[in-house]
Parts: structure tokens; C-alpha cells; sequence
């Protein structure tokens, strides 16, 4: 089904006799929006929306979110449904093409994308240009950018095929990328993806396995693992999300587009939240020092923010964090980690925020960040991972959004417009004649 107009908004230009009619138009679910397009024509006005926050850019079909109610759905299914029944490739092959898969095409796709997971061995060269200390993320940005160099078979985008082979690749070897920035940064040989694995498992293989022996994935750290890629997705129009419609907005070919959503991705008010969150913790240190720090982040010339709380869409519990805070003591059990202090430290802050004025009345309430960092950290992964394993998951969201702007007949290049409160137009002066 497409958006559909059932009423109009009536837009009255004040002082003036000039006056537009615009559709109203409604989706399955969510609030109605109206479509202002024609505005400029009637009216000679634009509208004014930093950060996109009343604004709708495209029609989608691939993820709703209520969040005053705390709702994610990928396709119509809820987020719990899926974390508790599905699995990572079942929710990718529903986020690129709309269903679940039956079992001969679960097969077939979990073929085609396992088919995938090596990188071209020139790839590896890449990584010996960068310092041993680079970020993970700096060597993402470089590295999915550099594969459209490697597949000029794919880059058309106005064929499907090329687009549909290219959603493999992408999908398929990002965790094979991520996996070596990680063995760069601490000298390890490269793992090569073993196809036999299951997309998380492979992951953890490539991370953790070394060639000297063998070594066995705990099928609970697995588990959780594909949990964590489940709920990181796709999340509709995020920033990254955006970043990467834009980008391909322009007709930029998919791997320069995901390279531009790993860049929007990295930052502290996004993806780089769940390291952010360790960082926090690390510095507040003991729970006696939480009253302290609460202080900071409620001075407003103080800068502070308690990371891993609030969000631009949910104003009730993210149903993520929920989901995740569940699978966070099962792996802490696991891993034998009782009593771990920065666990202690993130209930105690959890609990004291909830309790909050200043967090109630402002409807901040922990977001997915907020337990990833620590389950993470639980696994094993360095804080400088956090970020580049949520762009592991978020792939295949960017690339089923991306796929849908392409397919999209409405779809234009991305241009806003401003308002402009620079100098007025004024003659040069001569350098001669400038005091
Ligand atoms: N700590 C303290 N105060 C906060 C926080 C926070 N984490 N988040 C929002 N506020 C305050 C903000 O200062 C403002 O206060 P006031 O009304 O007095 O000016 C009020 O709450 C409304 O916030 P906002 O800045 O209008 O909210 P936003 O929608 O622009 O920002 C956000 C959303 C996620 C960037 C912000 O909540 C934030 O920076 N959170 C911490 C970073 C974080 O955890 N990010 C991960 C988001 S979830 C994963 C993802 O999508 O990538």
C-alpha cells in the first residue's frame, strides 16, 4: 500500500489573500503528515526543521516505530517476536525483501550471502597503510568505501541484479572487515570466514579464533550475538540511515553509500553511544559518585549527558534495551562475571534516572546503548569495537533502505533547503580600502 490522501490541511498565509490546499496523507500506522511540496509554488514559503524532527523524508515499508509506546517492527513483526524466534539472516532476508523466507529460500539466501564473506586478498593490503591504533571504524569508513573498486560487476544501480549481488556483498563482508580491523589493532593474523558457521558465529571465529588451534564458539555467546545483530537491524530514517539515503539520493554507488552511513554511524550522539556508555561508567567508577555525576549532566552549561539515555523517537523504554538488558544477564551468567562493578554501577544509575524529575519530565529513558556496551564488553569485544559491530548489524537496514529509494518512483536528489541570515548582498572593497 502506498501513502494515501483522505483530508487536507488548509495553509493560510497571514496578511496576504494567498492560501494552499495540501494532502493529508496517511500510512498503515503512525501520525499522518502532510504533504507541503506544493507549498513553495502556492505560497512562496518553505518550512523550517533543524534536525528533521517533524519531518517525514520518504514513505517507507520496512520499519515502524511508535515511540510513545516503546514499538519497533521490522515488516510488521514485532522486535520481540523476532528476537525470540528468529534468527539475524532470517530478519535480513525479511528487512531486503519484505516476507520471511521459506525454507528453500532461507537456504538459498543463507547460501548466497555465506557464498560471499571473503574479501578480494588485495583488500588486505588496505589494512597495513593504516597505524595499528586506528580505529575500527576509520578502517570501516576506508575499507567498504575501497570495495567499489573491486566490484564494477555490481555498481549500476539501475539494475537489480547488480543491486541484488551488491546487497550480498555488503552484508556478507562486513563482519569479514570489522573481524580484521580488530586482529590489525592487536597483531593477530586475519581469520578467513568459515562458511560452515552461522553468520554470528563466523563472526565471533573470525574475532577470537587464532590458526594455532581450534576454537569453539559458545553457543550462548552466539546466540546473543545474533540477538544483538537482530536488534540493531534497522531503526528507519536515523541518522546513518539518512546519511546513506542521501548519499544515494545522488545515484553514489551502494558500497560509497554505506561507507558514508559507517561515518554517520561513529558518532557519541549515535553508534559511538555504547562505547560512550563504557567510558561514562569507567569514569564515574563507584556508585557513590553517581549523585555527582547526575549533578553534571542536569548543569546546563556543563555539556554532560548521561549516554545511553534518551532518544529522538522513543519517549518510553526503547523495547531494544529492554530485550538486551535480559540477554545481558544470561551471558554475564555465562561467563561466570557475577557481581561485575560496571553492571552494579549501570542498575544503580538505571534505577536512579528513572526515579529522576529531571529525566521523567524530559522522557529519557535508556536506549539499546545503554546494556550493549557492557554485554560487549562481557564478550570479550574492546570498547573500540562497540560502534563497528552496530555497523556490522545496521548493514543490511542501509541497504534494504537504500535498495527502496532506488525502487522508489518519487525518489529525487536529496536537497534542503535553509533560511539565510548572512550579510545582506554588499560590494567588494578593495584590500586597499579595508581598515
Ligand atoms: N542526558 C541528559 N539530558 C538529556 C539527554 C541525556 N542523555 N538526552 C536528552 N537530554 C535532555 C536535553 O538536554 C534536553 O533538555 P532541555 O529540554 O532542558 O533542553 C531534553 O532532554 C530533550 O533532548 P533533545 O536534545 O531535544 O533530544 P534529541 O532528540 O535532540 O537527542 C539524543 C536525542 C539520542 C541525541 C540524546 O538523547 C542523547 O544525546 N543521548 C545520549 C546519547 C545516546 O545514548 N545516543 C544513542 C541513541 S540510541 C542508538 C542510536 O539510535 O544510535
Amino acid at each position: 500500500m502506498s501513502a494515501t490522501a483522505k483530508r487536507t490541511v488548509t495553509v493560510t498565509l497571514d496578511g496576504t489573500n494567498k492560501s494552499t490546499s495540501l494532502p493529508l496523507l496517511s500510512g498503515t500506522a503512525g501520525a499522518d503528515v502532510f504533504d507541503i511540496r506544493k507549498m513553495y509554488g502556492d505560497l512562496g514559503i518553505f518550512t523550517y526543521d533543524p534536525g528533521y524532527g517533524a519531518t517525514a523524508s520518504c514513505e517507507s515499508k520496512i520499519t515502524y516505530i511508535d515511540g510513545d509506546v516503546g514499538i519497533l517492527e521490522y515488516r510488521g513483526y514485532p522486535i520481540e517476536q523476532l528476537a525470540e524466534n528468529s534468527t539475524f539472516l532470517e530478519v535480513c532476508y525479511l528487512l531486503l525483501n519484505g516476507e520471511l523466507p521459506n525454507p528453500a529460500q532461507s537456504a538459498e539466501f543463507e547460501l548466497g550471502v555465506m557464498r560471499h564473506t571473503m574479501l578480494h586478498e588485495q583488500i588486505r593490503s588496505f589494512y597495513n597503510g593504516f597505524r595499528r591504533d586506528a580505529h575500527p571504524m576509520a578502517i570501516m569508513c576506508g575499507v567498504v568505501g575501497a570495495l567499489s573498486a573491486f566490484y564494477h560487476d555490481s555498481l549500476d544501480i539501475n539494475d537489480p541484479e547488480s543491486r541484488r549481488i551488491s546487497a550480498f556483498r555488503l552484508v556478507a563482508k562486513l563482519p569479514t572487515i570489522a573481524a580484521w580491523a580488530y586482529k590489525y589493532s592487536i597483531g593477530q593474523p586475519f581469520m578467513y570466514p568459515r562458511n560452515d558457521l552461522t553468520y554470528a558465529e563466523n563472526f565471533l571465529y573470525m574475532v577470537y579464533g587464532v590458526p594455532a588451534e581450534e576454537y569453539k564458539v559458545n553457543p550462548i555467546l552466539s546466540k546473543a550475538m545474533d540477538l544483538i545483530m537482530i536488534l540493531h537491524a534497522d531503526h528507519e530514517q536515523n541518522a546513518s540511515t539518512s546519511t546513506v539515503r542521501l548519499a544515494g539520493s545522488t545515484g553514489a554507488n551502494p558500497f560509497a553509500c554505506i561507507a558514508a552511513g559507517i561515518a554517520s554511524l561513529w558518532g557519541p550522539s549515535h553508534g559511538g553511544a555504547n562505547e560512550a556508555v563504557l567510558k561514562m561508567l569507567s569514569e564515574i567508577g563507584h556508585v557513590d559518585n553517581i549523585p555527582a555525576f547526575l549533578a553534571d549532566v542536569k548543569d546546563k552549561d556543563n555539556h554532560t549527558k548521561l549516554m545511553g539515555f534518551g532518544h529522538r523517537v522513543y519517549k518510553n523504554y526503547d523495547p531494544r534495551a529492554k530485550l538486551i538488558q535480559k540477554a545481558c544477564h544470561d551471558v554475564l551468567a555465562e561467563l561466570g562475571i557475577k557481581g561485575d562493578p560496571l553492571l552494579d554501577l549501570a542498575m544503580e544509575l538505571e534505577k536512579i534516572a528513572l526515579s529522576d524529575p529531571y529525566f521523567i519530565d524530559r522522557k529519557l529513558y535508556p536506549n539499546v546503548d545503554f546494556y550493549s556496551g557492557i554485554i560487549l564488553k562481557a564478550m570479550g569485544f574492546p570498547t573500540s569495537m562497540f560502534t563497528a559491530l552496530f555497523a556490522v548489524s545496521r548493514t543490511v537496514g542501509w541497504v534494504s533502505q537504500w535498495q527502496e529509494l532506488i525502487e522508489d518512483p518519487q525518489q529525487r536528489i536529496g536537497r534542503p533547503r535553509q533560511i539565510y541570515t548572512g550579510p545582506a548582498t554588499r560590494d567588494y572593497v578593495p584590500m586597499s580600502k579595508r581598515g
